[in-house]
């Protein structure tokens, strides 16, 4: 049974800017279960990276979360016997104790821009240690009789911290890892940042792993390498994996479910299957035909959608896809908001052409 860990419910970010507000996220609703792996798709701007920071309680000023909430199941990580608490993300203060202790620890997040989450002065081994003497403990004592329950744990030391941080570096790659785990950010290749980065994140094992284009800037056979290890610490974990990015093919291969967002708002979700065989929202269906096809010659140039993302001061009525859209019914997706519906068992969408208006 599908267990929640996290949800996002009717979560608005705004922005407020010179010349008005802009809505980053605008109405958007998800559950992330434990365990799982759950896509995010969507042209660029329509809020994928604003929400993920949103969960992080890291929104960038001016931005703001202006209604909604984000719920969490917590669970004591070193103490499962504990029961759950529920715990509003979007009441937290942002610098509190309560959001510091998930960040990192239980909520770990691959930025899209890893330079900017390392620290110059710190090496790659310090960055890790600091991650894994915040957030992760070891086992005290490994009796081989001892009941789970009775299980007690410490710090990990100074040393441990180290031996970690090599093994982790070997994992998502890193040549010579011995030496490495004392390079600075600038001495390493962008990818390889990115992979430090995927390394911080995972060292402390986290229940939710957000991975917000986190293969990028890296070559197929490491993205290959990055998107096992993912998969090998969800299995031993239960760890629940957003996963946004562009490359429809490593979410096909990543995800059990896709949500598809367009302009802030969630337009259509479903099982990775049917997003991509039985595609509803005429959104989803041209997102899909902008991915390359084997076969097709390299000089013809991929589809890409009809017309530009809106204004974000001046926003079309009814429907937000209205004016890009093939399906577009006049006197309905111009006057009309769609809902989100359920059209057929556990596949929502959000489009009138399956309201029955
Ligand atoms: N610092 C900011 N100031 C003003 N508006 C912002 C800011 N950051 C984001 N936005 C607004 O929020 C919207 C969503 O941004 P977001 O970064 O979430 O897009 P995205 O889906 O991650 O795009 P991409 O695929 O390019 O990474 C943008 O279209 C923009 O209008
Ligand atoms: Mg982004």
């Amino acid at each position: 049974m599908a267990e929640p860990l996290v949800e996002i419910k009717d979560l608005h970010v705004e922005f407020e800017v010179r010349d008005g507000i802009i809505k980053g996220v605008d109405g958007f609703t998800l559950t992330i279960n434990r365990g799982e792996t759950l896509g995010v798709i969507g042209e660029s701007g329509c809020g994928k990276s604003i929400t993920a920071k949103a969960v992080m309680q890291m929104v960038p000023k001016p931005g703001k979360i202006t209604d909604g909430e984000i719920i969490y199941y917590r669970r004591d990580k070193y103490n499962p016997q504990k029961p759950t608490r529920i715990v509003n993300i979007t009441k937290l203060d942002p610098d509190g104790d309560e959001i510091r202790s998930i960040r990192g620890g239980e909520f770990a997040m691959i930025f899209q821009e890893p330079m900017s989450s390392l620290t110059p002065v710190y090496t790659t081994g310090t960055h890790i240690g600091e991650a894994l003497s915040l957030h992760r403990l070891l086992p005290k004592t490994v009796g081989e009789h001892m009941a789970e329950q009775m299980m007690q744990y410490r710090p990990v030391t100074k040393q441990e911290a180290r031996e970690i941080s090599i093994e982790m570096l070997q994992k998502v790659g890193i040549p010579k890892p011995h030496e490495r785990v004392d390079a600075y950010p600038h001495q390493l290749s962008g990818g390889q940042r990115q992979r430090v980065m995927i390394a911080i994140a995972l060292s402390c094992q986290p229940f939710m792993l957000i991975a917000d284009e986190p293969t990028t800037a890296l070559d197929v056979s490491i993205e290959a390498q990055i998107l096992d290890l993912m998969r090998e610490l969800q299995e031993s974990m239960e760890m629940s994996i957003m996963f946004i990015t562009h490359n429809l093919g490593v979410v096909a291969e990543m995800a059990k479910e896709i949500v598809v967002m367009y302009m802030g708002k969630q337009v259509e979700k479903s099982d990775t299957v049917r997003v991509f065989y039985e595609p509803k929202h005429p959104y989803t269906r041209a997102l899909l035909q902008s991915i390359p096809k084997v076969g097709k010659r390299s000089s013809e140039r991929l589809a890409s959608i009809k017309g530009m993302v809106p204004d974000p001061f001046h926003l079309p009525k009814g429907c937000v896809f209205h004016p890009r859209c093939p399906s577009f019914m006049p006197g309905k997706c111009d006057v009309l908001t769609p809902n989100w519906i359920e059209a057929e068992p556990d596949h929502w969408v959000r489009c009138l052409l399956y309201e029955g208006v």
